[in-house]
């Protein structure tokens, strides 16, 4: 796809604008203010859980919390709660964490995901990082999800991820009186539909951050916070190489579409060009042939965690993806113009990768709460 034009900008912008009125305006009465200690009467899974203040974005995260006023602390601690709950699931085994994990900044370690009953998926599960605020409102590999809160309803009804219809996901969390409380102090009432739920889940996401690294102290004017290589490589990203072509902003992402030939096959003899590429990427949601095998930017933010990469994890290493780059991507029909062979020596190499793990930072740590609503 080709550099952004001003009018999708501003359809985006107005998307995002009746997003935030949509979600303003279903807010209800706000819930008296929660102490975070622990409460006379309430079971130590609440206390164990606080209501917490939302965080401080750190340095260079592109987080504003004044923009996403739906976000507030209660829904946060239920997303908390869901996001974690293996119980919503069809055989109670796999929560959103299984395959979005705190360790892997909120991705995976591995190429596919795996769901209930082993079932293996074919992408690999993105980070879920400063995930409120991207340059476009457009969420999967494909972009097919407008806002996070309708991305969640996604997975939890994929029969290969959680595989819970709807209405079970929204059965199983109102059979329960610690959740029904839960929702009362995050939307004012006891109703429980999956709007919420999705809602209480995106809340909780928008929290996952990623800021503050070596990059940002340096970006932030601290000269010493990047060595001579990861300055030579930095110098490399937004220069020669061009990688902010694509990876640019403070999330390290145009949030359009790309194809760099990842997942490339070539096509037996006589069978259609496009089936050389096992998953069709963007062009699945939007039936135009010329976005075949083209992907969302990934953010760079905490990437050292989460090999191996890209949508079908194919590359093992962080060397792996910058030697992809360095000879222009792999050649298909519908290969990106941007994606063009790299003249890197081996040193500019290891320099790019230095600096890429630069880019590792904090504000998205997280280990499950130790107990759940009951
Ligand atoms: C079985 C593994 C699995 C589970 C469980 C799972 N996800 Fe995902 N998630 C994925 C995969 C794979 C993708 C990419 C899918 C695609 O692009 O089509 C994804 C994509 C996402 C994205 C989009 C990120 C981006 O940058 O576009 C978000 C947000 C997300 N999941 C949140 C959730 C939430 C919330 C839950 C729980 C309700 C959840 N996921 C459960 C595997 C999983
Ligand atoms: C033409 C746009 C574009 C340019 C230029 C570009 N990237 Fe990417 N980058 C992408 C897209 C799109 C993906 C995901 C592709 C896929 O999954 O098929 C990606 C994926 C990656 C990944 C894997 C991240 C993950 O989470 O799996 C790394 C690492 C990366 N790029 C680094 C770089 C570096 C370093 C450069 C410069 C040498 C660069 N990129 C230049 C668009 C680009």
């Amino acid at each position: 796809m080709p550099s952004p034009r001003p009018t999708q900008l501003g359809s985006s912008l107005f998307l995002v604008t009746s997003l935030v009125a949509l979600l303003a305006a279903c807010r209800a009465v706000p819930a008296a203010p929660l102490a975070t200690a622990p409460v006379a009467g309430r079971p130590a899974w609440e206390s164990d859980n606080p209501v917490r203040p939302l965080p401080v974005p750190p340095l260079g995260s592109p987080a504003d919390f004044a923009a996403t006023p739906w976000v507030t602390p209660e829904k946060v601690r239920l997303g908390r709660w869901l996001f974690f709950d293996p119980r919503l699931s069809a055989d109670g085994t796999i929560s959103c964490a299984s395959c979005h994990r705190p360790a892997n900044g909120f991705s995976e370690p591995t190429a596919h995901s795996t769901g209930v009953r082993g079932q293996q998926g074919t992408r690999k599960a993105p980070p879920i990082l400063n995930a409120a605020w991207p340059v476009y409102p457009v969420w999967f590999w494909d972009g097919r999800a407008a806002s996070l809160a309708e991305q969640a309803k996604g997975p939890l009804a994929n029969p290969v991820e959680m595989a819970m219809p709807l209405d079970a996901v929204v059965a199983t969390v109102a059979a329960r009186p610690g959740y029904r409380r839960a929702v009362a102090e995050a939307f004012g009432d006891e109703r429980i539909d999956i709007d919420r739920i999705a809602e209480a889940l995106a809340a909780y996401e928008a929290t996952r951050l990623s800021g503050n690294s070596r990059a940002d102290r340096f970006d932030a004017g601290d000269e010493a916070a990047l060595s001579p290589a990861e300055r030579r490589g930095r110098e490399l990203f937004f220069g020669r190489a061009g990688c902010n072509k694509c990876h640019l902003g403070p999330g390290y992402s145009d949030a359009r579409f790309h194809n760099l030939g990842a997942g490339w096959r070539q096509p037996t003899p006589g069978a259609p060009p496009a089936s050389g590429f096992a998953d069709p990427g963007r062009a699945a949601v939007t039936h135009d042939p010329r976005d075949t095998g083209a992907f969302k930017t990934p953010t760079l933010r905490e990437v050292s965690r989460r090999a191996p990469y890209m949508h079908d994890g194919s590359l093992a290493t962080l060397r792996d993806a910058v030697v992809h780059y360095q000879q222009g991507g792999i050649a298909n029909p519908w290969l990106s113009p941007l994606s063009k062979p790299l003249r890197l020596d081996a040193a500019e190499i290891d320099d790019l990768v230095a600096f890429l793990v630069a880019l590792d930072g904090e504000g998205f740590a997280d280990a499950p709460p130790r107990s759940f609503p009951r």
